[in-house]
């Protein structure tokens, strides 16, 4: 530590001087005598809710929408916040100088933190099933005090807020819901029950439109806010496949569900971006949202047996880098004709995390690559456009554009840095990183660390030709739904998170009685080279061993709707009765780990038996067997053909329970 470093040690946290911080700039203007710290305040009147504002500090916010990195600007000083999601904790910092300020630790792993105009500031909890409603007071060198908290439903991730400043909406991945709120009292006003796994979400313009992004699916969701009973819009952010010659007329072939023929992952960051215009004038404005797009059934493959995931090979690529461009008044992508799945590159950004825009200079941050790639936001194909690109620190979640000192800043999770770009036209490019204040004991171990970083390396060719990750099928542990040629026929994507760390067997047919069999395989379907070179094995062991630790997200202290838990407890009934069969080889959810026909195996493939699957997280996996045959867990319980168990005779009524206790697994 350095002699001039002033260490304040926040309980785990030790703040050191960073000596890679740029010299500060121009103090800013000395601050006002401090009024009374929030908490000493007087005590609010008994009918005001405890998340209500203390005080406007009309702050200025840059952005209407939650990052990971948030810049706040008060009458005298400019701050930065900083989500650390490893460590727990959300870091103050002077904007301008990037001293670090504070450490505020937190009861769990914060996703996205919202400043309001208010000055408190929104943190979605996302392991606690919590929203945060912090007031950070007038003294930005303490931590943050907590106001109050609000339960929502499982995993929290995005937040926005209205630009009139009265609504908050909030998006919960696991429960796929999309929560209205009071932004003064945090009540909860609707619920919208939304497609699988949410993450960002907008407010436009004119605040009557929630945007939102997914990680799976390929589509941006769309909620008409003022109107009560309105229904989820989706925009499918590729177009549909050309119809070959020899397919024309005839009904598209399996798997059915037809939106995934041209698929799209990996939405997390979504914006309204006005091009022409300013501030609230520019209305209409398009929406951007970086994501991946695939290919999965390149040849058409359910009947042809491809040597890799997705056939390709030989230079044929089947994902590549993509930013959607909506228009927002056609409610429909923009020159989407153009945008073709385009030949993939390992260094492309398939694995989008954040997102802003500087005169009309679109900066996508990127996992994989640990790069920041500048686009053109006036391209309708923005991707095809790429200008510069930018090297940050290890695990990029969040940017943000510093408009007055003329720089991008990225906060990087995993290195726990932040990599301040500079914009000007004559820099170049030139960075500079400030490393955060950070415990002594790292909150993964070293072999989890390198697991990780190989679980969504998009450059190494040992795991894959063409820059696939394990992270591009297997976003955060869990699946995007998407069903692949592969060697053995088509194949949907087996959820990871809380079922690997298991005894085998392994992969649908349940060729692998241990899962390094699987990963060996997978490794060679993508053609990769394989982990033969010197570290090769201590790496391939560290990739194990963090795909044994993903976790699904804690239901524990979430919303449940009402009736549910009756629902639920219904359903477990029938799941263990006789009459349905299911615990026979699905023990709740474990498998049997055997092998069984239901009568789902296809004549051309090498043989009819399939491992019975762990049913952990079942509902956040559609689609639904081998094939990705059934788009829902109700069209899976219905089939009258089905002969898995026995739930087509049963009453409307329970197998909606037994479907609701299915998704409590
Ligand atoms: C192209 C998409 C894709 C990529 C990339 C991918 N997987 Fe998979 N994964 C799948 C599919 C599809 C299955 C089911 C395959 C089967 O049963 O034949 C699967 C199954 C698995 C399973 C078996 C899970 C179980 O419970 O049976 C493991 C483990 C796994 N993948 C790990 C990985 C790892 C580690 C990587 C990175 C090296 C990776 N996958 C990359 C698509 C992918
Ligand atoms: C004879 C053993 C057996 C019985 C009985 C059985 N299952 Fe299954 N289950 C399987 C096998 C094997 C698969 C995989 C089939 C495939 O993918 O082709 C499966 C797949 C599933 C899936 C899809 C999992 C996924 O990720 O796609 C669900 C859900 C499921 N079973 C629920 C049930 C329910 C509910 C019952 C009772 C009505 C039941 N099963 C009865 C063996 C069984």
């Amino acid at each position: 530590m350095r002699v001039l470093c002033l260490p304040i040690a926040l309980g785990a946290f030790a703040i050191a001087c960073a000596g890679a911080a740029p010299p500060a700039p121009e103090p800013p203007p000395a601050p006002p005598p401090a009024p009374p710290a929030s908490a000493s305040a007087p005590a609010p009147a008994a009918e005001t809710s405890a998340c209500a504002p203390r005080r406007d500090r009309a702050i200025t916010t840059t952005s209407r929408s939650g990052s990971t990195l948030v810049l706040e600007e008060r009458p005298n000083k400019r701050l930065l916040y900083a989500a650390d999601e490893e460590n727990h904790a959300i870091h103050t910092l002077d904007a301008d100088s990037l001293a670090e300020l504070a450490v505020t630790e937190l009861a769990g792993r914060p996703a996205q933190i919202l400043p309001l105009r208010d000055g408190r500031l929104l943190v979605t909890l996302r392991d606690r099933n919590r929203l945060l409603v912090m007031d950070p007071g007038d003294q930005p060198e303490r931590p943050i005090a907590t106001l109050c908290e609000r339960p929502t439903y499982t995993d929290p991730f995005g937040l926005a807020v209205s630009p009139d400043g009265a609504r908050v909406a909030l998006t919960a991945g696991f429960d796929h819901r999309l929560s209205l709120l009071d932004a003064r009292t945090l009540d909860s006003a609707r619920t919208i029950d939304l497609p699988a796994e949410p993450r960002g979400v907008m407010l436009s313009g004119d605040g009557e439109t929630a945007y939102v992004a997914h990680l799976v699916g390929g589509a941006v969701s769309v909620v008409d806010v003022a109107r009560q009973e309105s229904a989820v819009q989706r925009i499918f952010v590729r177009p549909p496949k050309p119809k070959t010659e020899a397919q024309k007329g005839k009904a598209a072939p399996k798997p059915i569900n037809p939106s995934q023929e041209l698929a799209a992952a990996q939405g997390f960051a979504i914006a309204e971006i006005a091009i022409g215009g300013e501030g609230d004038k520019a209305w209409p404005a398009r929406v951007f949202a970086p994501m991946a797009s695939s290919d999965p059934m390149r040849f058409g493959a359910e009947a042809s047996f491809p040597s890799t995931y997705g056939g390709g090979g030989g230079g044929v690529a089947v994902i590549g880098a993509f930013v959607a461009v909506i228009d927002p008044k056609a409610k429909a992508p923009l020159g989407a004709e153009a945008v073709k799945v385009r030949e993939s590159r390992p260094e492309d950004c398939i694995l989008p995390r954040a997102m802003a825009v500087h005169e009309r200079r679109l900066f996508v941050a990127c996992m994989g690559t640990d790069m920041v790639v500048e686009l053109d936001a006036n391209a309708a194909d923005p991707i095809s456009t790429e200008r510069a690109r930018y090297r940050v620190g290890a695990g990029p979640t969040g940017l943000v554009i510093d408009a007055a000192n003329k720089r991008a800043l990225v906060l990087s999770d995993w290195s726990g840095e932040i990599t301040a770009i500079d914009l000007a036209p004559d820099a170049k490019g030139a960075s500079k990183r400030l490393r955060l204040a950070h415990p002594d004991k790292p909150a993964l171990s070293a072999e989890l660390a390198r697991g990780r970083k190989l679980f969504y390396a998009t450059r190494d060719v040992r795991m894959s030709f063409d820059g696939r990750a394990c992270a591009s099928c297997h976003p955060e542990g869990r699946a995007d739904g998407l069903t692949w040629a592969t060697p053995d026929g088509p194949r949907q994507t087996i959820v990871l998170a809380g079922r690997a760390d298991r005894q085998g067997p392994f992969g649908w047919f349940g060729d692998h009685p241990v899962m390094k069999n699987h990963v060996s395989l997978t490794v060679e379907r993508l053609h990769g080279s394989g982990f033969h070179d010197r570290g090769g094995a201590e790496d391939f062991a560290a990739l194990l061993a963090y795909v044994r630790s993903l976790r699904l997200p804690s239901r524990a202290g979430a919303i449940v709707d009402e009736g549910v838990e009756a629902q639920r407890a219904r359903g477990r009934e029938l799941f263990y009765a006789k009459e349905t069969d299911c615990s026979t080889c699905h023990l709740g959810d474990a498998t049997d780990a055997k092998h069984h026909d239901v009568g789902s195996g296809d004549p051309h493939e090498k043989h009819r038996f399939f491992a019975t699957p762990a049913l952990r997280g079942v509902g956040a996996s559609a689609p639904y067997f081998h094939d990705g045959r059934y788009a829902t867990l109700l069209d899976l319980l219905s089939d009258p053909n089905s002969k898995m168990g026995r739930s087509a005779n049963l009453s409307p009524e329970d197998r909606r329970a037994l479907a609701a206790y299915l998704e409590s697994l």
